[in-house]
């Protein structure tokens, strides 16, 4: 199936928000971040900035008409600074200029002098302080600490895991427009529609129907523009309403990547403890998040990573803590996995330090403990419908994982300068929502009098294909083709009060959304089609709306039996779980630290993929950003709280050449699964977590060099840092 929009996208012919012409009379703005991380205002001068040429404008919190407040799950976080800045990037006001480059320019006449503190960088270091955004929370299964004492083995260590620039290729940014009665209309790149309506009404101090929001495409979300979006919408909606005209605000790349939050650095401890058999027995684990200097959304991800902290395994006994530790840092976000992967590398990295006392394979372990239908996760949920044993069953069958791993022994026996690796990674992910009241989803589908369709959604296209895949049910529901459907943008005037299109749910639920509606036509369609056998689609509609009937409906779907008790970390908060098992294999360059992924091959469960071409682009897409993640992205900030890296020539991203030389991808054949539309399943995020196979194959390369060597606990494991490894330097931290 070819996507409606990829000749558009090939030629440069879709429009993302900086393309849209504005209208006329449009205006500029361009955020003061503060320079430093944490300290007291004692000075903000706009004059000179306000009175710089071309400037028509500089905001503060001030010019805030009603709340200074963007936070959407603590209020914690102003829109602009007040008396207290606590990251770098932190906006202090914004300059509005005729054009960007002057805004830019007048940006530096802003005086801001800050009283100094020393900021903390550190999530254990905040911890010690008590400095937490929420209280910690755990997630208790059975004895741990009798089920420990009585293990023949236990295992523990401390794990670090990095952060993760988003790298959306269209950088953050909204245009409004203001309306009647001190409304506005918004184009904003966001993923969260409504969250933006929410929180712009309530700095506008209007009724969110006085704020509209439209979403158009894209260009890469990846969790980064769940929240983070409504801060620039936010700005620009202030500043067309103060000054009653519109106001565009676009990141530049550098801007983007100092600004915005990122994937949220983990520090853990754990303890594993495995009986003489390698069976599990019991689990202890603390997670330390970095979560920045506001909420945003870190307690739900942290809720995550407490729900992840078993990986795709059964352990009777867990202890899993999370406390989210305030650092002064932006603040940390949503990214692809959501707190799932931090969780599942830290039971990774326990997997392999057990296998190596034990002097077992890593895969023994992963393989004799996989979860199964009828055991519990953690959090008292029953295991149903996993296919987690079947998926490690298969890639091993049809990859010959034995011989595998006899081809690189023999390689690592008979060559000294390059030795091979190899790891297998188990996922098990849960779909929904964790937050039970956000998986609800509508839609609104109109047939036209000549026998188009129009769907509406809140469902945002950000490059994973779910206008097509929506597209796809809406032709199926109706029974018309493909070409008969539009999906058209996403509009809080056409669809209210939505989810955030994240968590993976985005084709699930508003395709469950988009089936019931369109079914409901179909409905009424049927009695004039059974009138007229033989005539067209267009025929018919034409038929029923002449006899008065309508041609639209609008369905609500809830996903069923989910709950979760978020008060003592109990419940069945997702639908169901996506399976799949990845082997890695890579060579290492024993002289330079340099390396090669060779293959990546996966068994995964996409259901009845609704689209495979773009369900094998989100695998591997998935598979190539989680690789990034682990081996090649590195944030550094100095000790001031100050990004260094901070453009694309300092800050890595994967590329061609990084990319495996062959990824393989096979879907499991596909069975029932009530909860996607035609037993579709959601493959958004899993996929990043086949990253770790990776990383634990370039781990079992640098041991077949230096068995001791100190690595395999903290991310990014990159060349420089495989490098000291090889020449015997700690590399756990
Ligand atoms: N794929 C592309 N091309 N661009 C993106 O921004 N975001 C990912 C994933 N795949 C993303 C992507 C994330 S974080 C999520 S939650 C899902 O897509 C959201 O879309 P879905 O729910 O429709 O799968
Ligand atoms: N996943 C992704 N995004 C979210 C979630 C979640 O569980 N909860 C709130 N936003
Ligand atoms: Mo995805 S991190 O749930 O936007």
């Amino acid at each position: 199936m070819i996507r409606r929009d990829d000749h558009l996208l090939a030629r440069g012919e879709a429009a993302f928000l900086d393309d849209i012409t504005v209208p006329a009379g449009c205006l500029f703005g361009v955020p003061v971040p503060s320079p430093v991380a944490a300290g007291e205002i004692v000075r903000l001068e706009i004059g000179a900035a306000a009175a710089a040429h071309d400037v028509v404008g500089v905001f503060t919190a001030a010019d805030v008409p009603g709340e200074n407040q963007i936070g959407a799950i603590i209020p914690d976080e102003p829109l602009f600074a007040e008396r207290e800045v606590d990251c770098v990037g932190q906006c202090v006001a914004l300059v509005v200029a005729r054009s960007a480059e002057a805004a830019r320019a007048a940006v530096k006449l802003v005086d801001l002098e800050i009283r100094e503190r020393e900021p903390v960088l550190d999530p254990r270091v905040a911890h010690g302080r008590g400095m937490l955004i929420a209280q910690q929370r755990t997630v208790a299964l059975g004895d741990v600490d009798a089920a420990l004492a009585a293990s023949a083995v236990v295992v523990e260590g401390r794990c670090d895991t990095g952060g993760q620039e988003h790298v959306y290729l269209e950088t953050q940014g909204a245009l409004a427009t203001p309306t009647e009665r001190g409304g506005v209309h918004l184009r904003s790149s966001t993923q969260s529609p409504s969250g933006v309506q929410r929180i712009v009404a309530r700095v506008l101090g209007v009724p969110m129907h006085d704020v509209e929001v439209e979403v158009l495409r894209l260009g890469g979300g990846f969790g980064g523009k769940e929240d983070q979006a409504t801060t620039y919408a936010a700005m620009a909606a202030v500043a067309a309403v103060r000054l009653a005209r519109p106001v565009k605000v676009v990141l530049r790349r550098g801007e983007d990547m100092r600004l915005t939050g990122k994937r949220h650095p983990y520090s853990a401890d754990f303890r594993l403890g495995l009986d003489a058999g390698g069976a599990m027995t019991a689990y202890d684990v603390m997670f330390y998040q970095s979560s920045g200097a506001a909420a945003d959304l870190s307690t739900a991800i942290l809720e995550r990573t407490l729900l992840h902290a078993t990986g795709s395994y059964f352990v009777p006994n867990v202890r899993a803590t999370a406390a989210p530790c305030r650092t002064n840092l932006p603040p940390n976000t949503a990214f692809r996995g959501f707190g799932g992967p931090q969780a599942m590398f830290v039971m990774e990295a326990a997997i392999a330090a057990a296998a190596r006392k034990m002097g077992v394979s890593p895969r023994a372990i992963q393989e004799r403990n996989l979860i199964e239908d009828g055991r519990r996760f953690p959090y008292g949920m029953e295991a149903r419908g996993i296919r987690a044993r079947r998926c490690f069953a298969a890639v091993c069958e049809e990859h010959r994982v034995d011989e595998l791993r006899r081809r690189i022994d023999e390689h690592n026996d008979s060559h000294r300068e390059t030795k091979r690796g190899l790891a297998l990674m188990p996922v098990c992910f849960g779909i929904s929502f964790t937050n039970t009241m956000l998986n609800q989803a509508s839609a609104l589908v109109h047939v036209y009098v000549d026998g188009s369709v129009g769907v509406s959604t809140g469902a945002v296209e950000m490059g994973q294909g779910v206008r097509s895949k929506l597209r796809a049910v809406a032709a199926r529901a109706l029974g018309v083709a493909l070409d008969a459907v539009k999906v058209e943008g996403t509009s809080t005037a056409r669809t209210a009060n939505v989810s955030p299109t994240a968590a993976s749910t985005g084709a699930d639920m508003n395709g469950q959304a988009v089936r019931m509606a369109a079914e409901a036509i179909r409905a009424r369609l049927a009695p004039f089609a059974a009138e007229r056998p033989g005539a067209s689609f267009p025929e018919i509609a034409a038929a029923a709306h002449a006899a008065r009937v309508s041609l639209s409906a609008h369905a609500h779907y809830a996903t069923p039996d989910i709950h979760f008790d978020r008060e003592v970390g109990r419940g069945a908060p997702f639908a169901y779980h996506v399976c799949g098992t990845a082997i890695a294999e890579v060579t290492l360059d024993c002289l330079r630290g340099t390396y090669r992924i060779d293959a990546v091959r996966i068994v995964h469960d996409a259901g009845q993929s609704l689209d495979p071409a773009i369900d094998l682009g989100q695998v591997e897409g998935g598979l190539v950003q989680g690789l990034g993640w682990l081996l090649l992205e590195e944030l550094l900030w100095n000790d001031k709280g100050r990004l260094l890296t901070d453009s694309l020539t300092t800050y890595k991203v994967p590329d061609l050449d990084f990319a495996p030389r062959e990824i393989a991808v096979r879907f499991l054949e596909a069975d029932e699964n009530r909860f996607g539309p035609y037993s579709s399943k959601a493959i958004g995020e899993p996929p990043l977590m086949y990253g770790i196979a990776a990383y634990f194959a370039l781990v079992d390369a640098i041991r077949a060099v230096r068995p001791d060597a100190r690595v395999g606990t903290s991310t990014p494991l990159t060349p420089e840092k495989v490098l000291m490894a090889l020449a015997g330097r700690d590399q756990t931290r």
